[in-house]
Order: C-alpha cells, then structure tokens, then sequence
C-alpha cells in the first residue's frame, strides 16, 4: 500500500501521518494477508500528542465527571452498535477464535460502563476526626496526563481498562497500541471521534516500542499505565521508579497453574485445564502452563487431557467451530518450539507434538498463518527447570505429579516468580480455602479455569507479574491522587492527639 493509503495517527483531534516516512501493516495471523497500512510514529509525533494532552488538560478536568463520563457513554454505545464488525476484526487481527474476538469488544464495553456509571458514585470515604468539630474526607484528583502502551492480545478490551477510568477521572491521554494490533486502534480512535470529546483529550500514536519509550520518558507523563510482557515492564518500572512523583503501574504475564488435589471433580478438573491452556491459543497473560495434579488422580487425569489436546479443534478463526487460532507471529512460534526442544532437553516425557501442524490440518488458503497445536509433557518435578519456570506464551503445557499433602502442591505452585492467575480443583473447602490464603497470586479461582476475570474486579498479579497498582476497577487508584482533608467547623483551633493549641509566649 502507498503511503497515502496508510491510516493516520490521531492527535489533537485531527487524522495526521505524524512527521515519519515509514508505514507499517496489520497482517492477518491465519494467512498472512495484509489487512491495512499505518504511518508509524516518531518521538515527534509523541512529542505533539503529549502537548495536545498537556494543552487539554486544565479544561477537561474542570468538568464534572458526569459531563466527562457522557463522552465514555457514546462510545459504549458505538461498541454495542459495532459489536460483530469489531468482533471479527479482533479475530481478524489477532487470530482468537470468532467467540474470543467478539468477547474482547463485550469485556471493553463492560469496563466503559462501569468507569461510566462510577461518575455518579460516591468517591472516597468520610472519616470521623477525634475532634468534633472537623469534618474530614478523602478526595481524589487527577494525575494529568497519562501514558497508555496496551498489548495485542486484548486489543479493544484492554486499551479499555486503561482509557475509560483515566477519562473519567480528568486525566487526558496519549496512546501507543501494540504494533500487531493497529487496526482496531483505529477504530477505537474512530470512537472518540464520534463522541465529540474535546481534542487533545484522547491522543493516538501508532507505531512500535521506541513510540512507546518516549511517552515512558517524557516529563510531562505523570503515570504510565502499560500492560505486557514482563520483559518490557521491568524495564519500564525501573525507569519510571528513578523519578519522583511519577508511577508506572504495570501488569504483566505468568507461568500460571491449575492445581488438581485427590479431592478434585475430574470433569471439572478436565474442563478447567483444557480452557486454562488452551484458550486463545495459550496467549493469555492468565494462561495455564503448569498442571499440578495428585498422584490419585494423575493417570485418569493425564489420559483425559492428553485425549482433548490430540484432538482440539485448531483452525480458521472466523468459523464457529474452532477453538484455537494461530499464534501470533512467526517470532512467536519460534519462541514456542524453542520452549518444546528445551522441555525435551530437560527430560519431558513428550505427551502430545502437534507443534507441527499436518497439512490437513490447516484450513484451505491459510498456509501462510502462524499454525501450531498443543504440546503437553510430563516431567519429574524440580523447581529449577526452566521449563516449568519461563513464560512461553502458547499452547505449552507441563503435567507435574504430586504426592504428599496439599501443601505440597502449594509449594508448586508458589515456586515460580510469577504471581498472576492459578485455579485449585477439589471438593475440600479446607483445601480451597487454603488456596485462596496462600497461593501466591492476584487472580485466584476455585473449581474455574484460570482464565476469564470481569472487569469490575482488580486485575493484577504479585511477584514479577506486576507491581501492585492493578487494572479494571482499581486503576483508579493509579491515575488520581487522593487529598485528605479536614475542615474546621469551629472559630477554635483543636488539635488531634492531644496536641497543644495553645500560643505561649513569654509575656
Ligand atoms: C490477559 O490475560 O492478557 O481474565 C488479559 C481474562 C481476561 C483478560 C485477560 N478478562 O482472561
């Protein structure tokens, strides 16, 4: 596509090519085909929409949050209007399956309608004073302007958690959405657009990591909201951490577990693994890679899962009956058989090989997408193996048996350094109960897959899966600043704690 083709940044409310000559493309991860071309932005462009975002700011946060909530209410409409065609193109763009793509757009209209409707609820606490005469209550303010860099997995749902709060709180924002996924960046823009939101409120920067390093830098960024790989989180926490006054909060992967316990239902056992694993083609930062299963109920267990992962629907994501697309790119699927070789290397009983899909195996017209299928192995448990430690990012699953009590398996499972997402399966309250308290994790599921949180509950992980500023709901604490503050009703100064009011001078 010529350069004039290639869609635009959005800044300051207008459709721009940014000051850049490069372009970039969306390309489908079933078979390769460009889907659209984008200008690729510089630090210039950045430049201008943190200006335009900087410039915004004192009138946006002089509205009400209901005035500024109205703007989010359009756009939950227009998400629920375009529901299908944005759906497909998720699918299109990223390659979840069709229920997937659709179900991305329903969880980024959930989180619009919640900071929507938080506008009109109250916001922060009354707190008693020891004296009775002051009134004293938490308030909360805008940070100013916020920095939002957003992965390709959740392409519509995740620049959500992000944007809608932020808004509605008063911030204004510059954006840069995961290079993979540009195309429904565009039309989240789009939105904005149509919801006549003043200019320089919403600011779109499309483009790659060094776009994305230069909002990080940049001193008018007050927070810097990014959800990713932990790789590129780390670094910008430790960026960001140097700088007083600036906070990043990020949110990052796992290497994520569904414990079996003896007292575990097998077909919930079955269908919770199958759906932690596999869903999205394990490219979840809440996917499965760790099956920690007692001995009781292993062989069952494995001759089960290992049955569905032989024969899993992969295929083209538009059609109903698939249930896993392709990966996302070719890096990626080198990364997941680099990952394989190294399970086998460190002594994997190899379960199921599908990362090398038959060539019946993949759809008519689809050679060139990024195809592969589960790989599921067993191996003897040692905490240290990198395997059962790293973060793959695909359908590549470990079964590891478990003998002794319960607290063994919490050993397990709380050995890694990620800390984001795990499921325990058991009938035993004491067991699920126990798993609640000391599974070292932000997101914990009882007899669920570990996958599939609601927007209006925290989304975050502890350990290296993030840094304890979550998404969804309670963003809100990351992007405001809370003033407490006590009013005094009497024409007396009274101190709290027994303090002396009293002036003494030596006359
Ligand atoms: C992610 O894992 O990358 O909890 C985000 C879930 C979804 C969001 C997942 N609501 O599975």
């Amino acid at each position: 596509m010529s350069t004039d083709d290639s869609r635009r940044h959005y800044i300051d409310g207008e459709w721009t090519t940014g000051t850049g000559d490069e372009t970039f493309s969306s390309v489908n991860p079933a078979n390769g085909e460009e889907l659209a071309s984008f200008h690729r932005g510089t630090e210039a462009d950045v430049d201008r929409a943190l200006a335009a975002a900087e410039d915004a700011y004192d009138e946006w946060r002089s509205l009400s949050h209901i005035d500024r909530a109205e703007y989010l209410w359009e756009i939950y409409h227009e998400l629920r209007d375009r529901h299908e065609e944005l759906g497909e193109i998720v699918t299109m763009e990223c390659g979840k399956e069709i229920s997937e793509g659709l179900a991305d757009v329903t969880e980024s209209w959930h989180m619009v309608e919640w900071a929507a409707g938080n506008a009109r609820h109250p916001h922060g606490d009354v707190v008693p004073s020891e004296i009775a005469s002051k009134d004293a209550y938490m308030r909360r303010k805008p940070k100013g302007v916020v920095g939002c860099i957003t992965p390709w997995n959740f392409p519509v749902a995740i620049p959500f958690w992000h944007l809608a709060v932020t808004l509605v709180e008063g911030n204004t924002v510059v954006w840069k959405p995961a290079e993979q996924t540009p195309w429904c960046a565009h039309i989240i823009a789009e939105m904005f657009e149509d919801s006549g939101i003043p200019d320089g409120v919403f600011n779109l920067v499309q483009g790659y990591g060094d776009a994305g390093n230069a909002i990080v830098e940049d001193d008018r960024v007050e927070t810097v909201l990014f959800t990713g790989s932990a790789e590129v989180g780390h670094k910008i926490a430790s960026k960001v951490g140097g700088e007083p006054g600036k906070i990043a909060a990020c949110e990052m992967g796992g290497k994520n577990a569904v414990v079996i316990t003896e007292e575990a239902d097998l077909d919930i056992a079955v269908h919770s693994a199958v759906m932690s694993s596999f869903k999205t083609t394990g490219q979840r930062c809440v996917s499965s890679e760790r099956l920690i299963v007692h001995e009781d109920l292993y062989d069952e267990f494995k001759e089960r899962f290992v049955d569905i992962a032989s024969d899993i629907a992969v295929g083209d994501p538009l059609e109903e009956d698939t249930f896993m697309g392709p990966l996302i790119e070719a890096d990626q699927v080198e990364k997941f058989k680099k990952y394989n070789d190294l399970a086998r290397e460190e002594g994997a009983n190899v379960l199921v090989d599908r990362a090398d899909l038959g060539s019946e195996e993949i759809p008519d017209g689809h050679e060139d997408g990024h195809w592969v299928g589960p790989f599921v192995y067993e191996i003897d448990y040692d905490e240290d193996l990198r395997c059962i430690n790293e973060e793959v990012f695909g359908p590549h699953v470990a079964l590891l048996e478990y003998s002794g009590d319960f607290d063994e398996a919490l050993e397990m499972h709380n050995s890694v350094d990620y800390g984001l997402a795990g499921a325990i399966i058991s009938e035993d309250y004491r067991q699920i109960n126990q798993f609640r308290d000391e599974a070292e994790i932000g997101l914990a599921y009882g007899n669920l897959p570990c996958i599939g949180a609601e927007v209006h509950l925290p989304f975050g992980g502890v350990k290296k899966s993030g840094n304890g500023l979550p998404s969804g709901r309670e963003v809100i604490e990351a992007v405001t600043e809370r003033t407490a503050w006590t009013l005094n009703n009497s024409k007396d100064i009274e101190m709290a704690q027994g303090l002396s009011a009293d002036i003494i001078t030596d006359e």
